[in-house]
């Protein structure tokens, strides 16, 4: 812990004091107190793949046990199966504005809709639907960030989208990799998305590099400076990353080389893009974590579903429906990312055991694999316009 509260220390020194960050700091610091007193219950959880989603509440969930419950059930909400649902869509690319155009696959002419029209059935029980009213109320004055890739881009717009039967927000842009929707009218709630795919500090320093997907540096013990020092103002954190990890990349720490992943070089040690995600996620764990008060959530990899070829070149997802239980498996680096993720959530726990923090690992990762029906796939704007 000792090392964590000099991290956040050193955080807030080199981030707010100077006059840039000066009103932002004391408005922070002014909200870390109101966190410090407040013990509200995690009152939601988040399942969707990129396009389908079920936001739940979940108010007897305990912060300690990673989504089962407390009182030694056996109930795991995240082993279970899509199942018909017949009352959705809750909502469409016409009644939610905020679906970018990106993932707007209705507009971008995806033939098979009926991805819509599943839910998520944990083994033995059905979960109630995510009442937009109430998870509002619940929320009120809470702040809540989503940070990562487009997945967890993806995720947010879905709450939002689910939410637009009660309420839309006010949109602004801090920066383009920050984005704030404010509720207003009462509800005083606040979702912010932060574009880190590499959840650390990176930078593009070859657009082509060894696998034409660019070369990257990464500063793997650095969290990304477009959200961490914001941290203080969150009350919850939704960390997702993992997808851009396979770009190659030159891996730093302590500002020094450490080695790389396909980087091709004989002089640089290959650490392979497995290091690369374990490292970013602990940095990031840790300066979620650091500062205590926020509710850090890791949500685990969400498989490719792309066939028949990459998701940037011939690859297509083809699926009409959900599969059964078992006839997909994780594998792979997708299995690899998945196990360290669970290592490195359970190793953050620990290491912030006895210091009040809230943590869940949304192990989402299962049913992300059986719902491949729902993907955009090339009826994306933009891979549209390509073709
Ligand atoms: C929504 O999708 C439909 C096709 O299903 C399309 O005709 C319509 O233009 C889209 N609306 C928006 C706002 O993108
Ligand atoms: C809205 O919530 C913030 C905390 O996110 C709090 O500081 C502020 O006072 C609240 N505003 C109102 C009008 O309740
Ligand atoms: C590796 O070799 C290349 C070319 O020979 C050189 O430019 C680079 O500085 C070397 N890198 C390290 C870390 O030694």
């Amino acid at each position: 812990m000792a090392l964590l509260n000099n991290l956040c220390n050193f955080r807030v020194k080199r981030q707010y004091f100077n006059g840039k960050y000066l009103i932002p700091a004391i408005s922070i610091l002014l909200l870390v107190a109101v966190i410090a007193v407040s013990n509200a219950y995690f009152p939601f959880l988040v399942i969707m793949p990129r396009t389908r989603s079920i936001w739940l509440s979940y108010s007897s969930f305990s912060t300690s046990t990673g989504g089962r419950k407390a009182d030694g059930e056996t109930c795991d909400i995240f082993r279970g199966e899509w199942v018909p649902d017949h009352d959705a869509p809750y909502y469409t690319n016409d009644t939610c504005p905020i679906i970018h155009e990106h993932y707007d696959c209705m507009k971008y002419g995806k033939l098979d809709l009926g991805f819509v029209q599943w839910r998520w059935r944990p083994d033995g029980r059905d979960l109630p639907r995510l009442d937009p009213a109430r998870f509002l109320s619940s929320m009120r004055g809470k702040t809540l960030a989503f940070i990562g890739d487009s997945l967890a881009k993806n995720h947010m717009n879905s709450l939002i989208c689910l939410l637009t039967r009660v309420a839309e927000p006010t949109t602004s842009w801090p920066s383009s990799e920050h984005t704030v929707y404010h509720y207003g009218g009462g509800y005083n709630f606040t979702v912010l998305n932060f574009w880190a795919p590499f959840l650390v500090r990176s930078e593009l320093v070859d657009a082509d590099g060894p696998a034409h997907t660019g070369l990257w540096n990464l500063y793997l013990d650095e969290p990304d400076a477009a959200w961490a020092p914001l941290v203080p103002a969150f009350d919850y954190a939704v960390v997702s990353a993992s997808s851009w990890f396979y770009r190659p990349s030159m891996l730093y720490e302590a500002g020094r080389l450490v080695g790389c992943h396909h980087c091709l070089l004989p002089n640089v040690t290959d650490l392979t893009l497995r290091y690369a995600l374990r490292m970013a996620t602990r940095a990031a764990l840790r300066a979620v974590v650091g500062c205590g008060g926020v509710t850090a959530v890791l949500r685990t990899v969400s498989p490719s579903q792309y066939e028949g070829g990459e998701w940037n070149k011939d690859g297509n997802c083809v699926r009409t429906r959900p599969y059964r239980r078992g006839e997909k498996t994780l594998q792979g680096f997708e299995l690899d990312f998945h196990t360290l993720q669970v290592e490195e959530f359970e190793a953050a726990k620990r290491a912030a055991s006895g210091g009040g923090v809230r943590m869940m690992l949304m192990d989402t990762t299962e049913a992300m694999i059986l719902g491949a029906d729902a993907h955009p796939s090339r009826y994306r704007g933009w891979t549209r316009r390509k073709e």
